[in-house]
């Protein structure tokens, strides 16, 4: 089944982002936010994106209108009925993600494959809330979504090869690189590199460097392209303290288990980028 029509169930960051992808490839969007406000914020965050795109060369001006046509809004999960696949993408938690895809479950077709977006759930928990296990999958863009050319695909025991193929072909026609992956807490990425955020927060904690030598360090010295206490802002540290006990939960290893200073920086709302301030200062 070819994959024209996208749902994308959150506006979030990683929402807003798919939803970018999915229009400028091509792909008819309909966005769905539980405030039409916040579609609405997301739809303009677009057009300014597109028009960057265009002011630099990047993009003719016409096809940053024909992308921004391609997008709907609403607030209404009903609107997704007609679509071919809808990737959920709000809060990393199960208690949220579970209730909703047994609503879309009850609201799409039966062709409709139904993925999440999440970065370390068991993708089979929200698998076996539907009447479709076969078709619902793990489909983990990276973020920034429009930037970054990966996406892991999760195959639940329960997904058939035609629900992989198809999201596969999907993340082809997006022009990411798509890389399989079981269902396993973290899958790739996440389960390798959470560790390490993890351990520059700790490093932070016991006194052995400051925030930029931490940052400088890693950029100057393995030549990644951020330090990881800037990712750690960049990815959100309420998703970074949601991953990593997803992650603690499934494999209980130490170096899973949120290093305490993140956890309080939550509580006292420092998120990172998101909320203005996190390991470092971002002017609003
Ligand atoms: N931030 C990243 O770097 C990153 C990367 C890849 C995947 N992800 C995954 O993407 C998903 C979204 O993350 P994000 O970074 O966009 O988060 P975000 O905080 O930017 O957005 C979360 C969205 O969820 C919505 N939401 C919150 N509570 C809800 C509820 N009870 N019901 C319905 N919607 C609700 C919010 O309104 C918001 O639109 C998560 O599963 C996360 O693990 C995040």
């Amino acid at each position: 089944m070819g994959i024209e029509r996208i749902g994308v169930v959150g506006s979030g960051i990683m929402g807003s982002g798919i939803a970018e992808v999915a229009a400028t490839t091509g792909h008819e969007v309909v966005l769905r936010s539980r405030k039409l406000e916040s579609a609405e914020a997301m739809r303009t965050a677009l057009e300014r994106s597109l028009a960057r795109q265009v002011e630099k060369g990047r993009r003719e001006q016409a096809d940053a209108d024909a992308a921004l046509a391609r997008v709907s809004i609403t607030s209404d999960l009903g609107d997704l009925a007609s679509c071919d696949l809808v990737v959920e993408s709000v809060v990393e938690d199960l208690e949220v993600k579970r209730p909703l895809f047994a609503e879309l479950d009850a609201i799409v077709g039966e062709g409709t494959i139904l993925a999440t977006n999440t970065s370390t759930l068991p993708v089979i928990e929200m698998a076996m809330v539907t009447g479709r296990p076969d078709r619902v999958c793990g489909v983990h863009f990276f973020n920034p979504a429009p930037a970054m050319s990966l996406v892991e695909i999760v195959r639940p025991l329960t997904a058939s090869d035609a629900t992989i193929d198809s999201v596969k072909a999907f993340a082809d026609a997006c022009g990411k690189t798509a890389v399989e992956v079981a269902d396993r807490a973290g899958f790739i990425v996440n389960a390798l590199l959470f560790p390490y955020l993890n351990n520059a927060v700790r490093m932070l904690e016991n006194g052995v460097a400051n925030r930029d030598d931490i940052d400088v360090a890693m950029k100057g010295g393995c030549n990644f392209p951020m330090g990881p206490l800037a990712l750690l802002d960049l990815v959100g540290l309420d998703t970074s303290v949601s991953i990593l006990d997803a992650l603690y939960g499934e494999f209980r290893d130490p170096n899973y288990a949120p290093v305490p200073r993140l956890r309080r920086m939550v509580s006292a709302g420092q998120l990172g980028r998101k909320s203005g301030r996190g390991f470092y200062d971002y002017a609003r």
